[in-house]
């Protein structure tokens, strides 16, 4: 059985899958069984232990380590545009391998949620969809991009198509910024939930990159519809794509 097999942590080390739950939370009033079951899964998940011993601030920055380090998608002096950053774990990682404290690269991040600082990097608080902070955003990277990231999910809701719809507008919304702003072989990676409306966002991509991979890293659990679309070597706007109003 998968679950209670060992596996490999990102920093090498054996862990038991998420079947072998051994730490369980009592049940008490006020906390519904979903909420029990979320906090079971933090406090057993292997990934969160390892991101929090490597003052990473979310688990998600082991999944964007598990890509890089596969696909070695950034490179020093790089300027990245990431979508979705709160908590921020993904601002940690790619301010890291550009050299951002170095003074090297450019780093900008739009969420939602208030995110906490990280050096070098400018982070709005705001909505993707709000045009005036995609411009600041733009402005800030001087309009070009050697990579756009995102990470982006709306809140779930629990019915599996309204998520997938709201995530995959998501997702279309990010491809539409990587138009925008990628230089020539530039990439993209984002978050998407497979259920059948990102088709026509695959076929936008593999009309305006030389690859598109699905990658499915470690720290993403094998139980989500979350996958990661990978787009290399960006050849230009397609003829026949329409840019969102803006
Ligand atoms: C999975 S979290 C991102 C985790 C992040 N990559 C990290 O490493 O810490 C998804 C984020 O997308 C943000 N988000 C969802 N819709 C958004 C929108 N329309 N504009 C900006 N951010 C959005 C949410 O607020 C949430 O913080």
């Amino acid at each position: 059985m998968a679950g209670s097999q060992n596996k490999k942590g990102s920093s090498g080390r054996s862990y038991r899958g998420n079947a072998g739950l051994t730490n369980k939370v009592q049940k008490k009033r006020g906390l519904s069984a979903s909420s029990r079951r979320w906090i079971e899964r933090q406090i057993n998940d292997p990934f969160v232990a390892e991101a929090r011993s490597r003052g990473f601030r979310s688990r998600a920055a082991l999944k964007l380590e598990q890509i890089n380090s596969k696909y070695q998608l950034f490179k020093k002096g790089q300027t990245v545009l990431d979508l979705g950053s709160a908590p921020g774990g993904w601002l940690q990682i790619v301010s890291d391998i550009i050299g951002l404290d170095e003074g090297n690269g450019r780093l900008a991040g739009i969420d939602l949620l208030d995110v906490e600082p990280v050096a070098g990097a400018l982070i709005l608080k705001g909505d993707i969809n709000d045009n005036a902070k995609l411009d600041e955003l733009i402005a800030y990277i001087g309009g070009k991009a050697d990579w756009v990231i995102s990470d982006m999910a709306a809140d779930t809701t629990g019915h599996r198509a309204t998520d997938h719809i709201r995530t995959t507008a998501l997702l279309e919304m990010a491809l539409d910024t990587a138009m925008r702003v990628l230089i020539p072989g530039g990439g993209f990676l984002a978050k998407c939930f497979q259920g059948g409306a990102e088709k026509s966002t695959l076929t936008t991509l593999r009309q305006g990159f030389e690859q598109v991979r699905h990658v499915k890293p470690d720290a993403s659990r094998a139980e989500s519809v979350e996958i990661y679309v990978l787009a290399t070597g960006f050849k230009g706007v397609p003829e026949n794509y329409l840019m969102l109003e803006h």
